[in-house]
């Protein structure tokens, strides 16, 4: 099976972690997880045109994105891992849902899911997430959301681990 991680954080930290983890235990099960870093693509804004609707689903734009249509057309699961934002999900990673507008419509079907990590809150991170595949018809895999504030204080947390594992199995029950 084709699963995609999208990362959306600006930094090294602890949701990029958490999609590392995830793609370990996915690995352990056979199952590849390819990562995709947003902060180390070049994904312009979404500018509202709506051309994207009469264009047979092509942006106008042209940038990283361009790749990673096909692979988001390609894969059976999509993970989207965030830190939380003022209780939301990342500026990245909202503009990058705002990015796949051209091809919303031929994501039904397909899982997701979502890691989210706070300081204090999770707040409505992971609905963003989960509001976002339910708009586009696809089917809610789970998510996992933890509490740390700087970069690898995730690392060391055992009982994350095991929500890792538990949802790496949900992804690819079969491996
Ligand atoms: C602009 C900004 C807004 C934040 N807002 C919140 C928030 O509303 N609630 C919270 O608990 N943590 C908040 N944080 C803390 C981050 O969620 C926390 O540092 C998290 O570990 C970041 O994830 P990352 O390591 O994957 O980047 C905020 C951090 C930044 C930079």
């Amino acid at each position: 099976m084709k699963i995609i991680g999208i990362g959306g954080s600006p930094r090294k930290g602890n949701s990029e972690w958490m999609l590392e983890q995830l793609a370990f235990y996915l690995k352990e099960r056979g199952a590849e997880m390819e990562i995709l870093l947003l902060r180390r693509l070049d994904i312009k804004r979404c500018t509202g045109c709506l051309k994207c609707e009469d264009r047979s689903g092509k942006c106008t734009q042209s940038d990283s994105m361009n790749a990673i249509y096909p692979k988001l057309l390609e894969a059976d699961a999509i993970v989207m891992a965030s830190p939380v934002y003022f209780e939301m999900i990342s500026g990245l990673l909202k503009n990058f849902i705002d990015r796949t507008c051209p091809i919303w419509t031929k994501l039904d079907g397909k899982s997701l899911a979502g890691l989210a990590v706070a300081e204090e809150g999770i707040g409505q991170a992971m609905r963003n997430i989960q509001q976002y595949g339910k708009v586009c018809g696809m089917k809610w895999t789970g998510g996992v959301g933890v509490l740390a504030k700087n970069p690898r204080d995730t690392a060391q947390d055992e009982a994350l681990k095991k929500k890792l594992k538990r949802l790496a199995v949900k992804i690819a029950p079969e491996g």
